[in-house]
């Protein structure tokens, strides 16, 4: 062939690829949003703390990260902070103080009772939620569901005590472990409850055992009452599987209003009822919200069928409805974005509206109250606060620190309004559904539609090749998918699935019951910590992991050790071999 020829042909071919790289940077170009679709950060950074590690790929940092795991018997509780390139374990209280929190904490006023702090702070709670609520300081969500557990079942029972129904049921769209935990922990269950709830909600709804008082056995009850509470649908939500039942398709938190009505219009069930909650926005559940449409329906529902009911505590509404308010925020801006007529309202204003429905609520500041501790509870009821307050002494605190510094306090004060910011929440939100859209895009499984606090990927779909599962059910999909992630890419995220809510065979080392739904890794991330690149190099590594998911070198995880009570967090495990 002549010398020409082929340069010709070279420089034809040259052509051929810049143009198809010109296609591709237009093709990006094209995919630029436009201004009004870009959630910046409305924050700018001032100081900056190093990643513990900084290059996560090198190959002696995945040797590191794999005698890591063999140290901390591959559970990822354990292992050290310092070790995680990008920390996705939880949202809880890990999320950046603004400037303003920082210079509130040395405004902190650490007098023992009545510190100018616990002004501050209920002042904001009151101006963000409602200006009739009594706010009563925590050091975190679950003591507030402690205490309000502890008083509303002895209340039940001194009522129990003077011939009226005994109340020991809440009803809840979906409960938190540490929600499920302290229900059951002061509840005065039955065993007949079984058959009434069975009959109610279905043949596989409750499991319910006489309350034993050895306090091991107690915890093992607890375990399986939270199974069950997962495994048996045992909460009033809309099924998830069929998203088309979805009220305007994203709110997945909201509560089965048929079901709901079918309990309240029993005059048995009804008077056994000792609350009914709604967390916003539904953990558990893929941190989907709860419409306030669903909120109204259910405020009438208890109007309607409860409102000439006996009174059971004097100050007391006949069935108080609370919230679980953790991420209300969150929940705020999915009505915004998404529920009809809203579009033109604040976050501030739709919370102030979904407060405003409720009797009270529970909340752990470290998420939507952007701190890094505390907690409370907020409600109506003067006669209940002052009853919180006799517990709350005991284990929290006086009523006006509640197990918080003055400097806590302020944090938290600012922060409450700081939540309620619409850039701040819509920036928060977009960014999870960003991580969430470049895995989806890829066809990654993860739930649908996405919630607000992470991104939930689908542990047994995950390890799923041409229609075979490679990684078996027993064998724990969703926590060896947590492993390779860490192990590989230095990312933690954590299991929501077996671990957490199946059981254990001693005898094999694995669990006879699995998840029932998926074997969830939630990918929570922190508020204001990561930027938009960090959540793309996590999403490029799950990408990465999942096309050579055929060449994971461990076939699942086992059991080498799993504690009663709080499995997640204890456990040991080893990798069982390809
Ligand atoms: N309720 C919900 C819905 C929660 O998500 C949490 C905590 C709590 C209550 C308890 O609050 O931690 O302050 O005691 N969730 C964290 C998580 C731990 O990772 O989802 P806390």
């Amino acid at each position: 062939m002549h010398v020409l020829d082929l340069t010709g042909i070279l420089n034809y071919l040259n052509a051929i690829i810049i143009g198809l790289q010109q296609n591709k940077l237009d093709q990006e170009t094209a995919q630029m949003k436009k201004p009004h679709q870009i959630y910046f950060e409305p924050f700018k950074i001032k100081m900056v703390e190093p990643l513990p590690v900084d290059n996560p790929l090198n190959p002696f940092a995945i040797k590191h990260r794999e005698s890591i795991l063999k140290e901390t018997h591959y559970n990822l509780f354990n292992v050290p902070a310092a070790e995680i390139a990008i920390d996705l374990l939880t949202d809880s209280g890990t999320g950046s103080m603004s400037q303003e929190q920082w210079s509130a904490l040395m405004l902190g006023d650490e007098s023992y009772a009545q510190a100018t702090s616990f002004n501050h702070f209920e002042a904001a709670i009151k101006d963000v939620m409602s200006l009739d609520f009594h706010v009563i300081p925590t050091h975190q969500g679950r003591a507030a569901e402690n205490i309000l557990f502890h008083v509303l079942n002895s209340v039940a029972a001194d009522a129990a005590v003077n011939g009226g129904p005994l109340r020991r049921r809440v009803l809840i769209n979906s409960f938190f472990d540490t929600t499920a935990g302290n229900v059951c922990l002061h509840g005065p269950l039955k065993e007949e409850d079984h058959d009434l709830a069975a009959e109610l909600l279905g043949r596989d709804s409750y499991i319910f055992r006489e309350r034993d008082h050895n306090p091991m056995s107690w915890r093992r009850y607890e375990a399986e009452l939270k199974q069950s509470i997962f495994i048996k649908q045992n909460q009033l939500v809309v099924d998830q599987t069929r998203p088309e039942l979805f009220e305007h398709g994203i709110f997945g938190g909201n509560i089965n209003l048929d079901r709901l009505e079918a309990i309240l219009g029993s005059d048995v069930a009804r008077r056994e009822l000792m609350l009914v909650m709604l967390t916003v926005t539904n953990n558990t559940g893929g941190g989907l919200p709860v419409s306030l449409a669903n909120l109204h329906a259910v405020r009438e529902l208890i109007d309607h069928y409860c409102s000439n009911d006996e009174v059971w505590f004097t100050g007391l509404p006949p069935l108080m409805l609370f919230l679980d308010a953790c991420r209300f925020a969150e929940n705020a801006y999915f009505i915004q974005q998404y529920e009809p007529g809203n579009k033109n309202r604040s976050v501030s204003e739709i919370a102030r509206e979904m407060f405003e429905l409720v009797d009270g609520c529970t909340m752990s500041a470290k998420k939507d109250g952007m701190a890094n501790i505390g907690g409370f509870i907020a409600c109506r009821s003067e006669e209940l606060m002052r009853r919180c307050w006799e517990y709350m002494v005991e284990i929290e605190g006086f009523y006006t620190y509640g197990g918080l510094a003055g400097r806590d306090l302020e944090a938290i004060a600012v922060g409450m309004r700081e939540g309620v910011d619409d850039l701040r929440v819509a920036q928060r939100v977009e960014q999870v559904r960003k991580l969430w859209r470049w895995l989806k895009d890829e066809n990654v499984p993860v739930k649908s539609p996405c919630g607000g606090h992470g991104v939930f990927v689908k542990g047994r779909a995950f390890w799923t090749l041409n229609g075979e599962q490679i990684i078996k059910d027993e064998d724990l999909p969703g926590h060896t998918l947590a492993i390779e992630l860490y192990r590989q890419y230095g990312v933690r995220g954590c299991e929501i699935g077996t671990i957490m809510f199946g059981d254990y065979n001693p005898s094999t080392g694995k669990p006879s019951r699995v998840a029932p739904d998926e074997d969830y890794v939630r990918l929570a991330v922190p508020r204001r910590v990561y930027t938009d690149t960090h959540l793309e190099y996590v999403a490029s590594a799950l990408l990465e992991l999942y096309a050579n998911r055929r060449s994971c070198p461990w076939r699942g995880m086992r059991f080498s050790y799993r504690p009663d009570a709080l499995p997640h967090f204890l456990s040991h495990f080893e990798p069982i071999p390809a």
